[in-house]
């Protein structure tokens, strides 16, 4: 069989930022041994078209997916569309036949991810879900040490993400911004969160008690227009965001807005968003493991803090993205001992790529052949559930009060 023939024949749907650059440039650029671009979809032929123009491909485009899946036949579907359209397209997906990797969050609500699973056990097809993080450096050396027992077993765990006022302010302008969409940032982003808890815990979550509100975003503002380039508050609002100084996102967002109306620069303030950008949480695990959780969406600084409390000591974290002060160019692990043990630095240093290096990691995984799962950080559609399944719960917890619990046998 010629190389050629080896290579896995993937589609992409959704040529939003992250299908152009992560499942698109970047994978024929570093990974295209492994596999070939055969198709691109998405209900917007003015932007699939630029990001066909970005992605450097020939591969035809198709606004509708099945007329794609029966012309094509791909091997493998790659899905970049907004969070509540992935049900849809990967049960499509899989009933033509293909594999499917998803973006996270693997769906939205626990109808979306019945029907998935379904999906997938009735094909015997495969779905995977990117779980990024569970790759980069950081993550794999945490997990390397909690399997070596390096602390015992784990008694608890403190996880607190800060996202800057750029990154966070990201999901507030977008699709993001609506419950109905996203299933807020408990599901949207948590998704990450609880995804990396259950890994590093290998444990699932069986109850949930959250707060979440909106206090910084949305009805808050002092102001609001209709979207930053047409709005009359540019000068005085921190928000102001400036489409045209970015040239990527301009070609891709700007003009093909004249076809659907979506915007990329919509209003942080307007008064209908509906998630909560404050959000803490806590958790207990199958194991006994407790969890205390929280999300900011508006900070000064953007990374992550995590800390393992185990019964012979302590793993900790605090993983720096941006802030403003310089930091040296490598993580630092501490593992603590107790009982006299001393205190162990451990550098990671900092690898390219997004994701702290989790994104090309997580890619030789998927495409290169007889790749080691020692750590198994190759995430499944299980994984996709049950880190969606904890963010509703949260997300239920906060609005309606009390512990929720998570009945995982529910939707297998
Ligand atoms: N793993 C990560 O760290 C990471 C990072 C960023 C984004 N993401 C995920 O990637 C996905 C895409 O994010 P984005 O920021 O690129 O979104 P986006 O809104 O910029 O792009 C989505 C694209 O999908 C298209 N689309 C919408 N519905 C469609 C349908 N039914 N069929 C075909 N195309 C359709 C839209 O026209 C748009 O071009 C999301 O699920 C997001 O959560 C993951």
């Amino acid at each position: 069989m010629s190389q050629a023939t080896q290579r896995r024949r993937y589609a992409l749907v959704g040529t939003g930022n992250r299908g152009t650059t992560m499942w698109g440039r970047e994978l024929l650029n570093g990974w295209s041994e492994y596999v070939e671009l055969v198709g691109i979809c998405d209900v917007n032929l003015m932007r699939a078209e630029r990001a066909r123009t970005m992605i450097g491909s020939d591969a035809p485009l198709y606004a509708n997916f099945d007329r794609m899946m029966a012309e094509l036949r791909p091997d493998l579907v790659i899905v970049c569309t907004p969070d509540d359209t992935h049900d849809d397209i990967i049960v499509r997906a899989l009933e033509g036949g293909a594999d499917v990797i998803s973006e996270k969050p693997l769906t939205t609500t626990r109808e979306k991810i019945a029907r998935i699973r379904d999906a997938e056990a009735r094909t015997g097809r495969r779905v995977d879900v990117s779980f990024n993080y569970r790759f980069s450096p950081t993550a794999s050396r945490i997990k390397e040490l909690i399997e070596e027992g390096a602390i015992g077993d784990i008694t608890s765990v403190d996880f607190h993400w800060y996202l800057d006022n750029q990154h966070g302010a990201d999901y507030f302008r977008r699709w993001h911004a609506f419950t109905a969409r996203s299933g807020s940032l408990f599901v949207h982003k948590a998704t990450h969160h609880f995804d990396l808890l259950n890994w590093y815990l290998d444990s699932d979550p069986v109850e949930v008690k959250s707060f979440a509100q909106l206090l910084h975003y949305g009805r808050n503002g002092p102001f609001r227009g209709p979207r930053c380039k047409l709005c009359p508050h540019k000068i005085e609002c921190p928000y102001y965001l400036d489409l045209a100084a970015d040239p990527f996102l301009d070609a891709l967002y700007e003009d093909p807005s004249t076809v659907d109306g979506y915007v990329r620069d919509a209003c942080v303030f307007r008064e209908e968003i509906d998630i909560p950008d404050t959000m803490t949480a806590t958790i207990r695990y199958r194991n006994n493991v407790q969890v205390s959780y929280s999300l900011n969406t508006y900070m000064p600084i953007e990374g992550h803090h995590i800390a393992f409390n185990g019964h012979k000591g302590r793993i900790e974290l605090r993983q720096f993205e941006k802030q403003p002060w310089t930091e040296p160019p490598a993580d630092k692990i501490l593992l603590v001992k107790s009982f006299g043990g001393g205190v162990e630095r451990i550098w990671i240093p900092h690898e390219p790529g997004g994701h702290y290096g989790g994104d090309n990691r997580m890619r030789d995984m998927i495409f290169k052949p007889g790749s080691n799962d020692r750590l198994r950080q190759r995430a499944g559609s299980r994984a996709g559930a049950m880190s969606v399944l904890c963010g509703i719960a949260a997300l239920e917890s906060a609005r309606e009060g009390g512990t929720v619990e998570i009945d995982p046998l529910a939707v297998w």
